[in-house]
């Protein structure tokens, strides 16, 4: 009857506005114009109003759901969403070049896909059967904000996914990152209004990006002018592309917007060339654009190339110059890191540096404030790059009256009056943790979001416990109650409340943030992974020597030293027995149940057919265990080329001694044994 007809009526309708959004948005070519655009989405949304049982949420009637939300929740990414390296003028992008060469072991050009950096928001959209399921920004890399109400009101972004040619198929789940900005065009449009109704214009388009993704309410961000440009997956089932740029067409036939700008490139010169041309063309794109990203084309080699913590080794974020300004050095302050650096500080008259005012610019060192002569009165050029902490560039000489005055480090330190020492190019208080900074610094690093992760513990709130005396080392923190916060300065019932179970749900970390969060010198986030991987838990580090620690791969000397006298130290110790005590789990590696339960393996040397993560993954699957040491306890050394002093140690010790060759063998026969 009627229905069918009208359902009919409502998919051709439906049909036809998709293919005008991806003829407008993915193609940038449309074939109708606006007034007749709106007229056929009018007619669906009166067809929809009168048959409201046949609204599917892929209608593209369906961008703004109804109800603003009341927080936002946390999605976690399949495949984590990594962060980029970058790299700053031609030499460094050189050497990128020329360390993926040298890791593929080839001399011949590299193939990259060259695209244009966007400096938006990273977001992950998930489509399931070809329709728009959820969608999240990147968070931590590993868990996101769920966003899905925010960008489902994007046009650029599908709610269905339509194959516009006979090749290509719908994944049954495609998840697609890019980044989410506004045009700046649409911009300055959007300041305008703003101003004209007395509200607030965003500082830039960025910002005015991240703000409108923010938001509770859809109906908000369906009034800002978001835009997407699409560049990588997460999760994909079914036949792969072979390489980025047969990705990015996939991506574009499906109908999302990719950006036309993107090019292939064959090797490092024409690369350069690329990065020159957007440098050129760079105030005719209608969105701001803060470098240029270089990816292998060819997944196989990507694979290959593999990647550290955060960041791939098969890409890299040519950076654009920085943006400069002229201001007035107003005094030099000191700030005193959570390892007791100091960093002599600028702070300026205020001055908007690429639409965010500048206040404080970093001097790093002694060093570079007699480098650069940096003295207080100067006029000086302050510049930032993107996401880079804001540094003074150089002094302007010429105008200097003679009032100015020149800058010493100081003899004490200006937080606890410790004596200042000197090391290498910095200098350090040698108050530890007596000095409040330090304390402060490391205990707001120890609950960071990617150290334990616990909310409500800011550095603002850690400086108000601390001086309090309601907690001095970070295993006090395990020992709060709501009654010793919620009657504090700012605090209530509810946040006491939350800040508790946060506490409580930090108490199982990863090994690899545990030895984060400890915050000793020179360990940052990859070399505790690295930590975390090869010794398997916080026994086993602390009690590696120098030796062992640099035989690890990516562990220097300077930090192996770092590492044992982090160790070596009462109160750390003290510190981590107490963690223990308050039912802080380190989460050392579940015991499996299998052939090799009960039997230590340790690698040393370099494999040749196996890579170390893989020959670990074996031996673990077998429910045998990975040691630190060499030790009397241990099973079997595996030796591959250039054994270091494992080896020797081995020897002495009559341990079993397997070539990688032998393990291998072993491996599978106790495979066939377990199936
Ligand atoms: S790829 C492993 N491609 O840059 C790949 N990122 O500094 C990681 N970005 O978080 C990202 N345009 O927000 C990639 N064409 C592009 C990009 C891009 C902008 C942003 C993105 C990312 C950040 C990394």
């Amino acid at each position: 009857m009627a229905t069918t007809k009208i359902k009919k009526e409502i998919e051709k309708l439906r049909a036809e506005i998709n293919l005008h959004n991806y003829r407008y948005y993915a193609l940038d070519n449309p074939i109708i114009s606006d007034a007749e655009y709106d007229k056929l989405l009018r007619s669906l949304e009166k067809l929809e109003n009168e048959h409201p049982e046949l609204i599917t949420p892929d209608s593209p009637t369906q961008r703004v759901g109804s109800m603003p939300l009341s927080e936002f929740g946390t999605l976690t990414h399949s495949v984590p969403m990594l962060s980029l390296e970058n790299a700053f003028g031609d030499t460094e992008l050189r050497d990128f070049d020329k360390r993926a060469k040298k890791l593929l072991g080839t001399d011949d050009d590299l193939e990259y896909v060259a695209e244009p950096k966007i400096d938006g928001l990273a977001v992950e959209v998930v489509y399931i059967d070809g329709t728009l399921s959820v969608g999240s920004t990147r968070g931590d890399g590993v868990t996101g904000e769920d966003i899905t109400h925010n960008l489902k009101t994007i046009k650029a972004l599908p709610l269905k996914l339509i194959p516009h040619d006979s090749k290509t198929k719908i994944p049954a789940k495609l998840e697609v990152r890019g980044e989410v900005f506004i045009p700046l065009n649409a911009f300055d449009k959007l300041n305008k209004e703003r101003k004209k109704n007395g509200e607030q214009p965003f500082a830039n388009a960025r910002n005015a990006a991240a703000g409108s993704l923010r938001q509770l309410d859809p109906r908000i961000t369906a009034a800002r002018p978001l835009s997407i440009f699409c560049y990588g997956v997460g999760e994909i089932t079914g036949t792969q592309p072979g390489t980025q740029a047969d990705r990015l067409a996939f991506l574009k036939s499906l109908g999302l917007k990719v950006n036309p700008e993107i090019k292939k490139v064959k090797g490092i010169d024409e690369a350069i060339k690329f990065f020159n041309d957007v440098v050129d063309k760079r105030g005719e794109l209608d969105y701001e654009v803060d470098g240029v990203v270089f990816k292998i084309n060819d997944l196989v080699s990507q694979k290959e190339l593999g990647e550290k913590s955060r960041t791939p080794r098969w890409a890299i974020a040519g950076k654009f110059k920085a943006k400069q300004e002229v201001t007035t050095v107003l005094d030099i302050i000191i700030g005193v890191g959570r390892t007791g650096a100091l960093t002599p500080v600028a702070v300026l008259t205020p001055v908007i540096v690429g639409g965010v005012t500048i206040e404080h610019a970093t001097l790093h060192n002694e060093g570079e404030v007699t480098r650069k002569d940096v003295r207080i009165g100067d006029r000086v050029i302050v510049q930032r790059a993107g996401d880079v902490i804001p540094e003074v560039h150089s002094v302007i000489t010429d105008t200097r009256t003679g009032k100015e005055k020149k800058f010493s480090m100081p003899k004490r330190c200006p937080e606890c009056k410790a004596h200042v020492i000197k090391d290498g190019a910095n200098h350090y208080c040698t108050g530890g943790l007596t000095c409040p900074a330090q304390a402060i610094r490391s205990l707001s690093h120890f609950a960071s979001k990617r150290a334990m992760d616990i909310d409500g513990m800011g550095e603002k709130n850690v400086e108000q416990l601390y001086k309090e005396k309601i907690i001095s080392d970070c295993s006090d923190i395990y020992s709060l109650q709501e009654s010793d916060v919620h009657e504090l300065e700012g605090w209530g019932e509810i946040s006491a409340k939350k800040l508790i179970s946060s506490i409580t749900a930090s108490k199982s970390p990863t090994l690899k943030r545990l030895i984060f969060s400890l915050g000793i010198r020179g360990v940052g986030e990859s070399t505790a992974l690295v930590l975390a991987e090869e010794l398997g838990s916080i026994d086993n580090i602390s009690k590696a020597t120098i030796d062992e620690l640099t035989d690890i791969k990516d562990i220097g000397p300077e930090t192996a030293i770092n590492i044992t006298e982090f160790f070596k130290e009462e109160h750390n110790i003290s510190v981590l027995k107490k963690l223990k005590g308050f039912g802080v789990t380190f989460m050392e590696e579940e015991v499996r149940k299998g052939p090799l339960t009960g039997k230590s393996f340790l690698f040393t040397g370099t494999l040749s057919a196996l890579k170390r993560t893989e020959a670990k993954d074996m031996v673990e699957s077998l429910g045998g265990k990975i040691a630190g040491s060499v030790t009397k306890t241990l099973e079997y050394l595996v030796v591959g080329d250039n054994p270091g002093s494992k080896l020797d140690k081995a020897n002495k010790l009559k341990i079993t001694v397997l070539s990688e060759k032998e393990f291998s063998e072993l491996i599978e026969k106790l495979k066939g044994k377990q199936s």
